[in-house]
């Protein structure tokens, strides 16, 4: 029989989404329902800014009282199937009928309460998992109350982190003001002088999992780690890393309803894309020029340092490249002037637009996302999904998903660089167009790319792995 599991998450496709994380709270317990029989549900607090079509038809479950240290908040609990997947949403006006998601000065308090939200709802839901598994600093509290209250009889945690870089730091004063927990609780929740959201999920749970191996191995060091690695010298037996997988059906070439031709792997049609594409952007419309695109929030994280040192040395070849992208105004400005200056051959599209996302995607050769770091990155497999090669740096879960390509032995379905190094990145992207180029290499690339595959099927199986693990290591203690 599987198991029940319930994630405890601050974003969900297709409820709320702000990054990754809603990708993979969205797909995975899908794959965990359909392949491993886990009955999973998920957990989220219920945002203004959830769309009413999604609220009409949430319906009422129970209304609990929950604690804030001296405040005493009222939480309605609702619930949803959608796609055969159950849903609860923690509603409390008062933390989350705002506009957005983030960015508020209490966060921290408005997760305290969410978190707290979750331990008392599992007093009142007919649903009593096995294991509560908390994804990203926003539930480290949940798996840290689960550990110290003990809601649910034999039940187990699990803490995923999706981006060790925000923790959710409190004033150490939030103790007594927020929190209603015995003093001697206090040092599993501090970290240097601070409340620290991420540092408790990972102190408390029984497993700790990141979203790639290496993203597993980078944390353990002060470059990666954002000042917490030394927790995982304690813990480095109990952290595994999961290389995330990609929503096959949702991003299909072959049923895409954003663009103009389908297809599986036919290099003909992508061509056809292109021309759509650069007809549409006001290109210069030639199929045969090489396009480059990036589909990424203009963020340091992204590795917009290393484009902007670059970008306009490498637009001296015969390309083509598109930015689609938000951020910050440093990037945004970059990429609005180096256009002015690039007219036929670069486009920044300074917005959001999921149409035009998938049709970069099919329109391009390639794909690039030179990230300074990268817990496991989705863009890259959609990527591949769309057939379109990827140029990355060798960090996190890109160094996991794409192999560099290797023409003496034939294999690699992309191109990777090193280190965080403005010319490495320029040296990949030549090269890259060195390979275009000879058309034989070319296309022993290409069959390599059609053969990668990165659904949840395995990684799937690797959380119902743990979750079982995790069951045994109880009863063997007991
Ligand atoms: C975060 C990470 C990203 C990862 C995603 C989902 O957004 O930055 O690399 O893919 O979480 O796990």
């Amino acid at each position: 029989m599987g198991k029940k599991i319930l994630f405890v998450a601050s974003e969900c496709s297709p409820f709320v989404k702000t990054g990754g994380l809603a990708d993979v709270v969205g797909s995975l317990p899908q794959v965990l329902k359909k392949n491993e029989e886990a009955d999973v549900r998920v957990i989220l607090p219920l945002y203004d800014e959830i769309d009413p079509s999604w609220q009409e038809q949430m319906e009422w479950v129970a209304s609990v009282h929950v604690p804030v240290g001296w405040r005493n908040q009222e939480a309605n609990i609702y619930q949803l199937t959608h796609q055969d997947i159950h849903y609860y949403f923690i509603d409390n006006d008062y933390y989350f009928t705002r506009k957005g998601v983030y960015g508020y000065y209490d966060d921290g308090e408005r997760f305290v309460f969410f978190c707290q939200g979750v331990i008392e709802a599992l007093s009142v839901l007919d649903f009593q998992p096995d294991v509560l598994h908390g994804h990203d600093w926003q539930a480290g509290l949940a798996v840290a109350f689960a550990k110290i209250v003990n809601p649910v009889k034999d039940m187990k945690t699990v803490f995923t982190i999706h981006n060790i870089k925000y923790q959710g730091i409190i004033p150490k004063d939030g103790f007594e003001e927020l929190f209603n927990l015995p003093p001697e609780h206090i040092g599993g929740l501090e970290w240097n002088g601070l409340l620290n959201c991420m540092k408790s999920g990972i102190f408390h749970a029984d497993k700790i999992t990141t979203v790639s191996p290496t993203y597993a191995e980078e944390i353990k060091t002060p470059y990666y780690g954002e000042g917490l690695h030394p927790l995982f010298s304690q813990r480095q037996d109990d952290l595994i890393g999961i290389i995330n997988g990609v929503d096959v059906d949702e991003y299909n070439p072959m049923t895409d309803p954003h663009i103009p031709a389908n297809y599986k792997y036919s290099r003909v049609k992508k061509k056809e894309n292109k021309e759509s594409l650069q007809k549409k952007l006001g290109l210069p419309i030639d199929s045969e020029i090489p396009l480059y695109v990036m589909v990424t929030r203009l963020v340091e994280q992204k590795g917009l340092h290393l484009v902007q040192t670059i970008l306009d040395e490498f637009l001296q070849e015969d390309v083509q490249f598109v930015v689609l992208g938000t951020g910050d105004y440093e990037f945004e400005n970059y990429c609005y002037h180096a256009a002015e200056r690039n007219k036929d051959k670069l486009v920044s599209y300074l917005g959001f637009d999921e149409a035009l996302a998938r049709q970069l995607y099919a329109a391009s050769d390639f794909f690039v996302m030179p990230s300074l770091f990268e817990p496991c990155g989705l863009s890259q497999l959609i990527a591949l999904q769309y057939k379109t090669v990827p140029i990355v740096r060798e960090t996190g879960g890109l160094k996991d998903t794409v192999t560099p390509f290797n023409e003496l032995d034939g294999t690699g379905n992309g191109f990777s660089f090193s280190n965080y190094n403005a010319h490495e990145l320029l040296h990949a992207l030549k090269y890259s167009l060195a390979i275009y180029h000879d058309s034989d290499k070319w296309s022993t690339l290409l069959k390599n790319v059609n053969k990668s595959n990165f659904s949840w099927k395995d990684s799937a199986h690797e959380y119902a792995n743990l979750y079982e693990s995790l069951q045994e290591s109880f009863s063997l203690q007991d």
